[in-house]
């Protein structure tokens, strides 16, 4: 099967569920900060600060694009979605999974897991819900949504299975989107 992209806000459980995901599926699993990181040999907080945002989104734009597009489960950024023709290239690669939360829950994970995030720790809690509400129309483009609000991440994980395995009986999902955003990379 094609490789299937979790999208969401900062603290939706991206990272929890697909490594669960991945190992039910038997796929492999990439956490794309951790691959970002791995790859700029920095932190993200480090790429921040050194660079700038804009850098990292190059980054991460590159990183999205040199992972491989079957048999493998992506935990992407809570921004990738929202940057670079990056939405339009997981839509027509691969499976685009949404997870939907609580702001307010997802933000207090997100500020409390233990995860520097330099957006959360540059950013008022009303700048984050902002952030929050100009990426909603992104996530919604996901070929389905998962409301993750009072389920375990296994829960989650599973839930996801069964709406894979509905699609493989030929159930259909929203039609994969034109590459109308996409442009050009190096
Ligand atoms: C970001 C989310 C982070 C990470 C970076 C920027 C964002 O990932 O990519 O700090 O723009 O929302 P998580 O969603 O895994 O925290």
């Amino acid at each position: 099967m094609e490789t299937i992209y979790l999208i969401g806000f900062m603290g939706a459980g991206k990272t929890t569920v697909g490594k669960i995901l991945a190992d039910l599926l038997g796929y492999s699993f990439y956490d794309l900060d951790e691959y970002i990181e791995k790859t700029a040999a920095q932190s993200i907080p480090e790429i921040f600060a050194e660079k700038g945002e804009a850098h990292f989104r190059l980054l991460e734009a590159r990183a999205l694009r040199s992972l491989p597009v079957r048999q493998a489960v992506v935990a992407t950024g809570g921004g990738t979605a929202a940057g670079r023709g990056n939405l339009s290239y997981m839509l027509e690669k691969g499976l685009v999974v949404h997870l939907a939360g609580d702001f307010s829950r997802m933000y207090a994970r997100a500020a409390g897991d233990g995860r520097e995030r330099p957006l959360i720790a540059a950013k008022s809690r009303e700048e984050c819900f902002r952030l929050y509400q100009s990426r909603l129309p992104f996530y919604r483009k996901a070929h389905f949504s998962v409301d993750t609000t009072d389920r375990s991440p296994a829960e989650i994980a599973r839930t996801i299975l069964e709406r894979l395995k509905e699609r493989e009986n030929g159930k259909t999902f929203p039609e994969k989107a034109e590459r109308k955003d996409e442009r050009e990379y190096e």
